[in-house]
Formats: C-alpha cells, structure tokens, sequence
C-alpha cells in the first residue's frame, strides 16, 4: 500500500493506493493542489476517485478541481444532498455560510450509501455513515484504518454545532458504530491541532474524552453543551475539531503514544504475519525454564479471581504503550502474551511487534484454553 498524510494548519487529508496496480484515492483534499499532485507524479499514481467525507464548513474543498487534473470521480456521502439543501438555509453564520454555498457547487460524480465500497486495485474503501458532526458525515474503513473524517478526531469527536450537526446523531454514530469496531484500527482524522499524525481506536476508546464514559444520549448531549468553544469568527473558532478542554499535558504516554503509533503503521506496511503459540508448547518452555518474557495483558481483577500463569508480568493492554520501558531491552527475547481469550492479546502482540520485539507470540485460546487443559495457575499474594 502506498500511504501518505497531508497536513494543512490542522486539516489533514490523505492519499491512500495500490502499490501494485498505482492506482489510488485521495480524501479530504483542501488547501492546496500540488502536493496532492506533486505526491502522484512521483509514485506514478492514476488517481481514480477523490472523496469527501462530509461537507466541509471550514475549508472549500478541492475535489472537482483535482478530480478534473486528475481525471478521477468525486465522492460523497448519498446525504450529501440533504446536507446541502440544509446548508443552503444558513444566511448568517461568521462567513460559515459563504464556505457552505461554494462548497454546495462542487459537484458530484458518485454517492456511496453505508456499506458501499470501492475497489481500488487492490484496496477495498468502505463508507460508514456516521451523522452528528453534518448530515452526510461517513467514515471510511479500509484493512487496519479508518479515517474518520470529523466523526472522531484525536482526544474528541468533532462539533456538533454546526449546520447539519446533531448531538443525538453523534451519539449514534460513536457507541453504535465507532466503539464496536476493533481497537487495532489506526485512526486517522479530518483534523488536529496538536500535532498528532494518528491514533488507534483502542487508545481513543480508553482516553477519548468523548468515548471513555458510557454516557446516555441526554447526558452526552449536555457534556457537548461545555466541549465547544462558542463558534466566533473573530477568534478563528470556526474550525471543526475545537473544544474548550485544556489539552492534556504532553506527557510520557502522549509521547510514547504517537511513537508507538508511527512504529505500528510502519510495521503494518511491512508483510508481516501474527504469530501464536499453544498452550503445549508454553507450558513446555514454562516446565524447561526457558528464556521468555511472558505478559498477562488482563485487568489486575481478572487476574485475582482466575490465577495467572507462573512468571506473568501483568501490563493490562492499554498501559502497554506507557509501560513499554518495563519490557527487555533486548528485543530478540521471546515474549509471550496472553489474556482471557487470545483477543486483546493479539493487539498487544501486533504492538509490541511493531515496536520491534520480533520475536512475539499470542497464546492461542488465551487463559480459556490454559484452564481448559487444567494447566497450573499461580494465585494473587
Ligand atoms: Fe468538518
């Protein structure tokens, strides 16, 4: 796959293509052409669609400009339309409504409906309608990513205040179909302000402000209430990943997180393949005291009330990045991960592969299959 981010002060688009047939789409264009074009040129790149994942009220988007250079098809969402119509209301807005009316003439060529995909060589671009930031929002899923558009941004979700937004939609569209994705999917967003070129779901689902608690559509609609900052021309507040939050201090897991995040992209692109090991052959190496660095990547309670296996460091899955110091140095030493069922283990295992400890494996059935066996099991002091 050939991969590349564009960032413009904060708005992020992307090219996404076929390594093997060069043929690719760009998503959220704005700003500025030649680097989109410049980046085509020098991959030989045919640029077959170019895609918007919503209207946008801040940029004018560039598509029909570059689908026209490029030859390619412009996408949106089938609410686009609707969308528009919505946008056409809006007279008065800080100069939002300029931005709407210019980015209403952009035409379309295709509509995608959810579950709609496109097959480009050999990467397949999924729509996923996600309302709430507009109405014609969509995420697009593709193998190991999703680009979320405004739906989900790094740390938040996007405005909800804007022409077409809906709180209740956002609601939705974050626990009904963002959180039940995997929490190995890397995030890339529409925009961020801070620096970050990504994320993944699992870190957003455990820190993402408006993620991280369960909240009923009343109660998050009243949380939105206080996370955007009052939309005011005068202070550039118009942009659509904003919030009133004060950005969390740029700590130790920020730091490692986005390094851990640009290592696990950089090992994605590489062929790669999941390893695991089974339940015979570690009880073997436990019996043989063999050299291994064997992790139990559960939560502390789950490991008082079943036991863990003899030697286990237990580092839960999401402190995986923040506690990576507390691994070997040497990254030849076998690791061994495991958790209830061989799930979120396998998320660690892909983490700390890509962090470079080549020698990692995933118990295969978890601690499910390690009980089933009536292999032995240490207990909490
Ligand atoms: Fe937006």
């Amino acid at each position: 796959m050939i991969f590349r981010q564009f960032n413009f002060d904060g708005c992020l688009a992307y090219v996404i293509a076929c390594e093997r047939e060069r043929k690719g789409a760009i998503i959220d264009p704005s700003h500025e052409m030649d680097p989109f074009l410049d980046f085509a040129a020098s991959y030989g790149l045919a640029i077959t669609h170019i895609i918007d994942t919503h209207t946008h009220v801040d940029h004018v988007s560039l598509a029909p400009e570059l689908a026209d250079r490029l030859g390619a098809k412009t996408v949106m969402s089938r609410n686009t339309p609707a969308q528009r119509e919505l946008g056409a209301k809006v007279t008065d807005l800080f100069g939002i409504e300029k931005v709407l009316a210019e980015n209403a003439l952009k035409r379309v060529d295709l509509y995608l409906g959810d579950g709609d995909e496109l097959k480009i060589g050999d990467i397949t671009l999924q729509a996923m309608e996600t309302k709430g930031h507009t109405r014609d929002h969509m995420a697009i899923l593709t193998g190991d990513r999703i680009f979320t558009g405004d739906v989900l941004i790094i740390g938040q979700c996007g405005r909800t205040d804007l022409p077409g937004g809906s709180p209740r939609d956002m609601h939705e569209s974050l626990f009904g179909r963002i959180m039940p994705l995997s929490d190995d999917l890397i995030v890339y967003p529409a925009h961020d302000y801070k620096g970050n070129i990504n994320s993944s779901l699992g870190y957003e689902k455990v820190n993402n402000v408006c993620l991280k608690t369960e909240r009923t559509v009343e109660e998050f609609e009243a949380f939105l209430k206080g996370l955007f900052p009052p939309l005011d021309a005068t202070t550039g507040k118009l942009q659509c990943g904003l919030s009133t939050m004060e950005p969390a201090p740029e700590g130790e897991l920020g730091t490692l997180m986005k390094s851990f995040c640009i290592s696990m992209e950089a090992f994605l692109a590489t062929p790669h393949e999941e390893t695991v090991i089974e339940p015979e052959e570690l009880l073997q190496k436990i019996v043989q005291k063999e050299r291994l660095f064997l992790v139990d990547v559960r939560e502390p309670k789950e490991l008082q009330q079943t036991g863990f296996i003899e030697g286990a460091v237990n580092i839960p899955v999401r402190e995986v990045a923040m506690r990576i110091g507390e691994f070997p140095k040497d990254l030849d030493t076998p690791v061994v991960v495991y958790c209830a069922s061989g799930h979120r283990s396998s998320h660690a295992a892909v983490y700390l592969r890509a962090y470079g400890y080549r020698n990692t494996r995933n118990l295969e059935y978890g601690m499910h299959g390690w009980q089933d066996r009536h292999y032995p099991l240490s207990k909490m002091a």
